[in-house]
């Protein structure tokens, strides 16, 4: 099933399956946001380009087909503003993580907490999903907010569980269950 999602509220923020020819917006942002996104994740290289987002756009249309996978673009009247996907999932378990990203502009508005929501409601909800995990460096407070505000609960942190360039770091992990969600939306 594909997942298309007009988010409610100021209107206009839209998430949507990637697809290829969205390769060239999918670059440009990145790359215009590189700074701003590598100081927390570890795939906005110096060397970003569009083979890159080419590369990642293949995988999630692949991985969509095969186990229904979700992997979106977060897009403003029309403008490329943002990501969302699902990593790490082990379909056994019905367990999954979200990472995230926005540009530093369509930051401070809200938009990655609806966007979350969204997702969280659509794979606890009809999907069937048992747990969704949200994995931030503890110093990433914006991320943190995120989960906090969406009501995913604290678990603890995980030492050195990301590698990020010649490090490894420690993830700050929250999580969500299906019966969390249940209680939180009745
Ligand atoms: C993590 C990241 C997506 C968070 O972005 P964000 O803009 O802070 O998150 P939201 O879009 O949910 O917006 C929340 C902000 O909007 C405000 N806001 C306005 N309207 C809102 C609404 N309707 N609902 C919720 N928040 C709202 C909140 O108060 C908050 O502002 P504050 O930061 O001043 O407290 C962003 O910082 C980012 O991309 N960082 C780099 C990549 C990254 O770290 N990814 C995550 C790796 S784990």
């Amino acid at each position: 099933m594909r997942f298309s999602y007009a988010l409610d509220g100021d209107g206009g923020i839209e998430l949507s399956p990637w697809e290829t020819q969205m390769a060239d917006s999918m670059t440009e942002v990145i790359v215009a946001n590189r700074e701003h996104l590598a100081r927390f994740l570890s795939w906005p290289s110096p060397t970003y380009g569009r083979e890159d987002a080419l590369a990642f756009i293949r995988q999630a249309q692949r991985q969509h087909a095969d186990e229904g996978s979700l992997a979106l673009g977060i897009w403003e009247r029309g403008a490329l503003v943002g990501g969302i996907s699902m990593n790490r999932t082990v379909w056994r378990q019905r367990s999954t993580a979200l990472g995230y990203w926005l540009a530093a502009s369509a930051q401070g508005r809200g938009i990655m907490t609806r966007a979350v929501r969204a997702v969280v409601d659509e794979l606890l909800g009809p999907r069937g999903f048992e747990r969704i995990v949200i994995a931030a460096q503890p110093e990433n407070r914006a991320s943190r907010a995120v989960a906090e505000r969406v009501g995913f609960r604290w678990e603890g942190v995980a030492r050195h569980a990301y590698r990020h360039g010649d490090r490894f770091i420690d993830w700050a992990i929250y999580a969500m269950l299906a019966e969390d969600w249940r209680a939180s939306t009745r």
